[in-house]
């Protein structure tokens, strides 16, 4: 019955998109990940588990009997952090927004999503069934013009704060502002700024001045855990517990995670030297793609860093080329970026020393001159 999927996969790998399903990662140095702190591959101490006394598993949703103190202590710990009254576990940055804008929006409102939101921002306005605007990318004057074209019941604003595949930012006190304006909410998904920007790396919300009326939050990126976050109003997240489907019927996050994560959330915000390091190596490896003739995204900042190529094919080969020089970099194709907007994306991790990103630059360079 399923044999038309070899026929679709055959003409997916004809356009350049194949992804094979990965096997084990191989031993290279990790310019792919999300890890941007370095900790995710910092083995937990014996001692670090024993103290946690934490249970392995919640053993159903946090609704029915799924709920612990290490859940608990870890949603007081990330409200404080992002400095908002409340906030809820969710077992993926997925199915946070998916939760999330399922539950707050629904027909009748519009949802007006820049146009290069993650694909769980999209999933979830599509589930909400709400009206969607797609806006152009950081363009806070189309969002204006959305708004004030009326016809909705009510208005919620969406954007990633820091953009996994560009590397740019939302101009978020533009938006708050538009926001108030039209008594639109705000709904910011810092996926990969947390930890990474702002004062004890709470974000660009904190770092803008401004409260979002919804923040999402991953753990599995800096924080180098696994689960997600929404922050905002203790009505929000009473409202998110009973009407937020990816909650409601999902088995609670794993207590002893919780725990391990809460050690991981202390840590990332009392390490601004962490922080520093990254910035220096993101604002060096830039320098020397530049001066190499490498096009980067137009503003990209910070660790993200997208060497734009264009071509599917391309794209894969200086991947591959970085392989072979003992890099693991992805290459992102269409439909993680739009068509004709291949490239690899390289990001920075503190962890990685001058000599390493001095040689990455070297090859990076030489892989796209070929
Ligand atoms: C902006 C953004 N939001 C949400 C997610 C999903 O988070 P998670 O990997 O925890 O499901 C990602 C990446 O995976 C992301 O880049």
């Amino acid at each position: 019955m399923l044999d038309f999927l070899e026929a679709e996969l055959a003409e997916i790998g004809r356009l350049g998109l194949l992804r094979e399903v990965a096997g084990v990662r191989p031993d290279l140095i990790d310019v792919a990940s999300n890890d941007y702190l370095g900790y995710a591959r910092d083995p937990v101490s014996r001692a670090t588990l024993l103290e946690c006394e934490a249970e392995p598993g919640a053993g159903a949703s946090r609704l029915i009997f799924g709920t612990t103190a290490a859940h608990l202590d870890l949603e007081t710990e990330l409200a404080d952090w992002v400095s908002l009254p409340s906030s809820l576990l969710f077992s993926s940055g997925y199915a946070a927004n998916l939760g999330l804008i399922q539950a707050v929006c629904v027909p009748g409102d519009l949802v007006v999503s820049d146009g290069l939101n993650h694909a769980s921002i999209i999933d979830g306005s599509r589930l909400s069934r709400a009206k969607v605007e797609i806006v152009p990318h950081r363009e806070p004057a189309a969002t204006e013009r959305v708004l004030a074209a009326g016809g909705y019941r009510r208005a919620f604003v969406v954007t990633e704060s820091y953009f996994s595949m560009d590397g740019d930012q939302a101009d978020l006190a533009a938006l708050r502002e538009i926001c108030d304006r039209y008594s639109a909410a705000l709904f910011v998904d810092e996926a990969h700024a947390l930890g990474v920007f702002g004062p004890q790396g709470a974000g660009l919300c904190r770092a803008a001045g401004i409260a979002p009326d919804a923040l999402v939050g991953t753990l599995g990126k800096a924080v180098g855990a696994q689960g997600a976050f929404v922050a905002g109003s203790k009505s929000l997240t009473r409202w998110l517990w009973n009407r937020a489907r990816s909650l409601v019927f999902s088995t609670g996050t794993s207590p002893l995670l919780a725990r391990v994560t809460l050690g991981q959330v202390r840590r990332a915000r009392g390490d601004d030297p962490a922080r520093s390091r990254l910035a220096q190596a993101a604002v060096a490896l830039r320098a020397r793609l530049q001066a190499g003739g490498l096009r980067l995204a137009p503003e990209s900042t910070g660790p993200i860093v997208p060497v734009l190529l264009g071509d599917n094919a391309r794209a894969l080969r200086v991947a591959e080329a970085l392989g072979a020089a003992g890099f693991r970099a992805q290459a992102i194709r269409p439909p993680t970026v739009p068509a004709g907007g291949a490239r690899v994306r390289i990001t920075v991790s503190a962890r990685l020393d001058d000599a390493t990103l001095a040689r990455l630059a070297e090859c990076l360079i030489r892989a796209c001159a070929e």
